[in-house]
């Protein structure tokens, strides 16, 4: 009932994946390249040739295939990006003396920006270390690209290795962005001063940028424990100013600290609430799969309780000692046990009728007599329960007869051990 099932058109999405990956990987060797064959000469690397035309030929194709997904999935191809693609694929390496036309080429980069855009949609989960990546990546251009620039403004001198000035001005680049600047390499005349101006600049903005993004990337990693942190704070603050009992506080940061540590402190319920019907019935299936699991006839059971039950059911925690419910109560709800043990007392108060488990459910018997609640239930230890309230109870056992007839055995079960108990106890004195 759980298990993933391999969507439809996976491996379409894999084809296109792969292509997307090729054709981003060709964006960004084009654009490392391009300022490199301006500055270092064309002849910088060999079979230039071949490349340019193996990119106007895949870029080209891309088209193709961009309009094709575009139709498949009924999203726009966008004229900013049909625009790029298109003077991205322009085969400029046919006008001759085309260096310099390569960087049309570089439009190509907001096929990356897209793709970045929508991982960053379909992985939002991962999106601080996504973050990171696209950060590093565009920094690395960028560097490259200010590094090319101060060598065309330095300019090559006969017989030095154009790598090993590439290296050098790469140096000089990262050396002045990082603010550390040693000074060995210098700006030799007015427009190389203002060049290197820009840099510190731009050195200063990318600095800014880490140190404010920092903390939020670093928080965010651990978004749940940094909730949690900041809400215990708060909590601190708050039971301190309503002088809350030492022994009471304790149990208080007990339960969060409980349910930060199983639930990572979000609200199940309110989460699932908001999704449409569909989806809202496979997420509460899935999320309640270990008490579906754990429930001896939920387990055996069809899939129309199994669905219906799952919508309805509730969690709710309870630390050790909790009283669930008191004898004599009135009842309005049931409960399953998904973690922990539960105790049920006797009517003296004192005496452990029945120990109850993980799987084990309770609180039926009021439910089904429509009178107050028979014994006292507390938590034994940490528990984690589902409940179901009465209304719903009513509804699911009215369209669920085996359902109805399981509850209904143990509960007899039940009440003919507790009047075997009394009557063995005798009449109250
Ligand atoms: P209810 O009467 O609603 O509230 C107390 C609950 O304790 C009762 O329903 C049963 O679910 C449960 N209970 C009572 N007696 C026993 C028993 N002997 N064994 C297990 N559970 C019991």
């Amino acid at each position: 009932m759980f298990s993933r099932s391999a969507p439809p058109g996976g491996e379409q999405r894999l084809l296109t994946r792969i292509w997307t990956g090729l054709i981003l990987l060709l964006i960004t060797i084009a654009a490392i390249l391009a300022p490199l064959r301006v500055v270092l000469g064309a002849d910088l690397i060999p079979h230039a040739a071949l490349l340019d035309a193996l990119l106007t030929l895949l870029f080209a194709a891309d088209i193709a295939v961009n309009a094709a997904e575009s139709r498949r999935t009924g999203l726009p191809y966008g004229r900013l990006l049909l625009l790029s693609d298109i003077l991205a694929a322009i085969p400029f390496q046919l006008a001759g003396g085309y260096p310099w036309l390569l960087f049309v080429r570089l439009f190509k980069l907001a096929r990356v920006a897209k793709a970045m855009a929508v991982w960053r949609q379909q992985h939002l989960h991962r999106w601080n270390a996504l973050r990171l990546v696209y950060f590093i990546y565009w920094l690395a251009i960028a560097v490259h690209w200010l590094a090319t620039g101060w060598l065309s403004l330095r300019g090559l001198y006969p017989g030095a290795d154009r790598w090993t000035l590439y290296l050098r001005s790469l140096y000089w680049c990262i050396s002045t962005i990082t603010t550390i600047g040693y000074g060995d390499i210098t700006p030799a005349n007015n427009s190389q001063i203002v060049y290197a101006i820009v840099v510190m600049i731009f050195g200063v903005g990318m600095y800014g940028y880490v140190i404010a993004n920092i903390s939020t990337i670093i928080g965010n990693l651990q978004p749940a424990r940094t909730r949690y942190l900041a809400n215990m704070e708060k909590l601190g603050a708050f039971m301190k100013s309503r002088e809350i009992p030492p022994a009471m506080q304790r149990r208080i940061r007990d339960f969060y600290g409980y349910v930060w540590e199983h639930r990572l402190g979000y609200d199940e319920t309110s989460i699932v609430q908001g999704l449409p019907p569909g989806l809202l019935v496979e997420v509460s299936l899935f999320l309640k799969r270990d008490i579906i699991q754990k429930v001896p006839f939920l387990k055996g059971a069809g899939d129309d309780l199994i669905k219906e039950i799952a919508l309805v059911m509730h969690p709710v925690v309870y630390t050790p000692g909790d009283i669930v419910f008191r004898a004599g109560e009135p009842a309005g709800d049931m409960y399953f046990i998904s973690r922990g043990h539960c105790e049920v007392i006797g009517t003296d108060g004192l005496s452990i009728v029945a120990t109850l488990r993980e799987g084990d459910f309770f609180g039926e018997i009021a439910l089904l007599e429509h009178r107050p609640r028979s014994a006292s239930v507390r938590a034994a230890t940490y528990c984690d329960l589902y409940r179901l309230d009465k209304e719903s109870f009513d509804l699911v056992m009215a369209k669920f007869p085996d359902f109805a007839a399981h509850i209904g055995a143990t509960s007899a079960g039940r009440r003919r051990q507790g009047e075997e108990t009394a009557a063995r106890r005798g009449p109250p004195r």
